[in-house]
């Protein structure tokens, strides 16, 4: 596994990972699953931010502590993604949202951007791009691509189930890309559906099914 994908290993993430699997996990528990595991894995995908010294006053003293030094951004893809900005808004409450949406031209089968709006000073911050699903690959590296054209260099994708050959797209089209996967699954079907995967993730997440 490349140095920069990381698979989560914690029991939580696993069983909570399980539980969305199912057939007959309702909308409600669906989206709390998605936001719980979404809150754990923001938890891992944010262990290497860097830390500036910052001095507090205790009631009794001066203490020499930190600060994080990165401004952040959340970048869901949607619609799926706005699934999970909820759970790692919770760990980093400052954060600031963008949102990007695409659509596949039925055509060209290229991905379009229909919707972009970032904060202005994306270049300086850290960016976690956040999507449910990682299944060919195609929407997360086009949505990266249209991210960093708005000038993003430090960017982060996590995702809750991913198949191998969407790991490889993505890997490979934007190789400085750190990649948090909570399962990766074992391939995908003819339609592109992640297999054993959970189904469509906005349907489900949304009760548009
Ligand atoms: C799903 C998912 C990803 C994409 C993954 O979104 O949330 O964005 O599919 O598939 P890919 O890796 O093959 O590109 P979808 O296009 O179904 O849109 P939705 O979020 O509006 O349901
Ligand atoms: N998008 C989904 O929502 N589910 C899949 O399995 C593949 C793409």
């Amino acid at each position: 596994m490349n140095h920069k994908v990381h698979l989560m290993e914690h029991p939580l993430i696993a069983h909570k990972i399980t539980m969305l699997r199912s057939k007959d996990t309702c909308v409600k528990d669906f989206r709390h699953l998605v936001y719980e595991i979404a809150l754990l894995m923001g938890y891992e995908a944010t262990k290497d931010l860097p830390l500036r010294d910052f001095t507090v006053e205790t009631p009794l003293m001066e203490a020499q502590g930190k600060t994080i030094a990165k401004k952040i951004t959340i970048i869901p893809i949607l619609r799926a993604g706005l699934g999970m900005v909820d759970g790692i808004l919770d760990l980093i409450p400052s954060a600031t949202v963008g949102h990007i949406g695409l659509y596949r031209d039925h055509e060209t089968l290229k991905p379009v951007e229909y919707y972009c709006k970032m904060p202005p000073d994306i270049t300086e911050r850290q960016v976690i791009v956040v999507d449910p699903m990682l299944a060919t690959g195609g929407s997360a590296a086009a949505a990266i691509d249209f991210i960093k054209q708005r000038g993003a260099n430090n960017i982060k994708f996590v995702c809750l189930i991913a198949a191998p050959e969407g790991v490889k797209v993505l890997t490979e089209a934007h190789p400085d890309v750190e990649v948090y996967i909570a399962c990766l699954d074992e391939k995908l079907n003819e339609k592109g559906y992640i297999l054993p995967g959970l189904g469509d993730a906005g349907d489900r997440l949304f009760g548009t099914l």
